[in-house]
């Protein structure tokens, strides 16, 4: 019987609507804490930009460049890569939480 009640639960949540992360789980679990650090403040090398408090928008803006290939400069290709774990709601919660970062 309670077997049964966990099953029927299970299913009832999978069919739920999928919750948006919030900006730091995304941070830690899209990988993107392993080249721009913990905080977004020391990055994995010195040419990989330090996130902490940038400008939401203009994060975001650059978020959705890298990904499409509209910007690629740099080390851009680094980060492209990865981008594919990312859709445009999680990008915006990411670039939200950058930039509270103090
Ligand atoms: C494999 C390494 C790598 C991963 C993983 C990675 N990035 Fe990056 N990211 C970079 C590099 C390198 C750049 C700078 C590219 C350049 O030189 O133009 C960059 C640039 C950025 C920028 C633009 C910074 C600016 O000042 O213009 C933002 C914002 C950013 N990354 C956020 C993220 C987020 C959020 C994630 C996780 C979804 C992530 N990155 C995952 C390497 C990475």
């Amino acid at each position: 019987m309670k077997l049964k009640l966990i099953l029927a639960f299970a299913a009832a949540a999978s069919f739920a609507a999928p919750v948006l992360a919030d900006g730091k789980t995304l941070y830690m679990e899209k990988t993107c804490v392993a080249c721009h650090g913990k905080d977004a403040k020391k990055p994995l090398t010195p040419e990989y930009p330090k996130l902490a408090g940038q400008n939401a928008k203009y994060a975001e803006n650059q978020m959705k460049d890298i990904k499409s290939g509209a910007r690629a400069n740099g080390n851009t290709a680094a980060m492209k890569g990865v981008m594919h774990l990312v859709t445009d709601e999680e990008i915006k919660e990411l670039a939200k939480y950058l930039s509270e970062i103090k």
